[in-house]
């Protein structure tokens, strides 16, 4: 559970399973003015680990933030099988559209290990964004479970706190991909701050106004931010159906950078299921506390839309950074 008030993340560490929306998050980090991306660590998810690396590296290089370390992490879940989503965000992760391979090339050090020695050498300055699966915390955690003291708090894209999912009728894919490092996470004791995708779902789709918008802005990251969703908008149209394609690791971003974006929050008791039936990956919210389970996480329920999609725009309206990848 994190101590309230939240702060806006000044150092923070990134972990990721690289697609097309985080991504966007990525963009976000990088042109926060008051934010330092200190690493980025990498876990397979929406794609295997070796090309969310290789989208992380290129899409630091765009937005300007090449000399960002990226950390190669777990290329599997703790006990299940890797379940990517190349149906969500195309074969590369980027909707076809992935930006020019990077120059550099990524840190030797494993991203475990990384997120064990940044925390010990800024202990209680750092804030961690998840934006994936969440193999490489709960990995760290076992290393180093007073880990989950050194963090100042823990953004999580994860879960459903509404029991809408978006893999399953009741499980989002983050959590449902590795329910046994979720379920770790979630009894750590890290300061989590829970944005479901039931935050994104009803905050944070990009409707046709909201492409209108951006694309009236005219720059490489605007282009790039709507070209490598463009999967994603099919699959927002024809599965989830989504008026638009939703951004869900940009929005707990956004929230991260700037916590005022958060209009209702709950402190509640969350655990995961971890059975192997059709309730894998459930985020259990005791919302009356009638389970007696301690509250652990502070749960996102509101966000300001408007606040969230101006911070999204005035990212993308910045320009610099790698030249874009071709395309219409
Ligand atoms: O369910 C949405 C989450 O799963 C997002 O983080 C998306 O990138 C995928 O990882
Ligand atoms: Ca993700």
């Amino acid at each position: 559970m994190i101590a309230q008030p939240l702060h806006p993340a000044r150092r923070m560490v990134v972990d990721t399973d690289t697609a097309s929306d985080d991504a966007v998050a990525l963009l976000l980090a990088a042109a926060a003015a008051d934010t330092t991306i200190e690493a980025v660590t990498v876990v397979a998810g929406n794609v295997p680990v070796d090309r969310g690396v290789a989208n992380a590296l290129a899409t630091l290089e765009l937005a300007g933030a090449g000399d960002v370390p990226v950390h190669p992490g777990c290329d599997r879940p703790l006990l299940r099988e890797l379940t990517t989503a190349e149906h969500v965000h195309g074969a590369d992760g980027m909707g076809g559209h992935a930006p020019p391979p990077a120059v550099r090339a990524p840190e030797r050090e494993h991203a475990v290990d990384a997120l064990i020695r940044l925390s010990h050498e800024r202990p209680g300055g750092l804030t961690l964004v998840t934006l994936g699966p969440l193999t490489n915390v709960a990995t760290a955690l076992s290393r180093d479970p007073a880990m989950a003291k050194r963090y100042a708090a823990v953004y999580v894209m994860g879960g459903a706190a509404d029991g809408v999912g978006n893999v399953s009728a009741v499980a989002e894919f983050n959590i449902w991909a590795d329910p046994e490092a979720a379920a770790m996470v979630f009894a750590s004791g890290l300061p989590l701050v829970m944005v479901g995708w039931d935050v994104s779902r009803r905050y944070a789709v990009m409707r046709p106004a909201d492409q209108d918008r951006l694309a009236a802005l005219g720059t490489a990251r605007a282009r790039f931010t709507h070209r490598i969703n463009a999967t994603l908008a099919r699959f927002c149209a024809t599965i989830t159906k989504l008026e638009g394609y939703d951004l869900p690791d940009p929005v707990t971003m956004a929230i991260a950078i700037d916590p005022g974006l958060i209009l209702r929050s709950e402190e509640l008791g969350v655990t995961v299921d971890t059975s192997f039936t059709r309730m894998r990956g459930m985020t259990v919210v005791d919302r009356l506390g009638i389970e007696g389970i301690a509250p652990n996480v502070t749960v996102v329920w509101d966000v300001d839309e408007d606040r969230f999609k101006q911070q999204l725009m005035d990212a993308c309206a910045a320009d610099g950074g790698a030249a874009e990848a071709p395309g219409p």
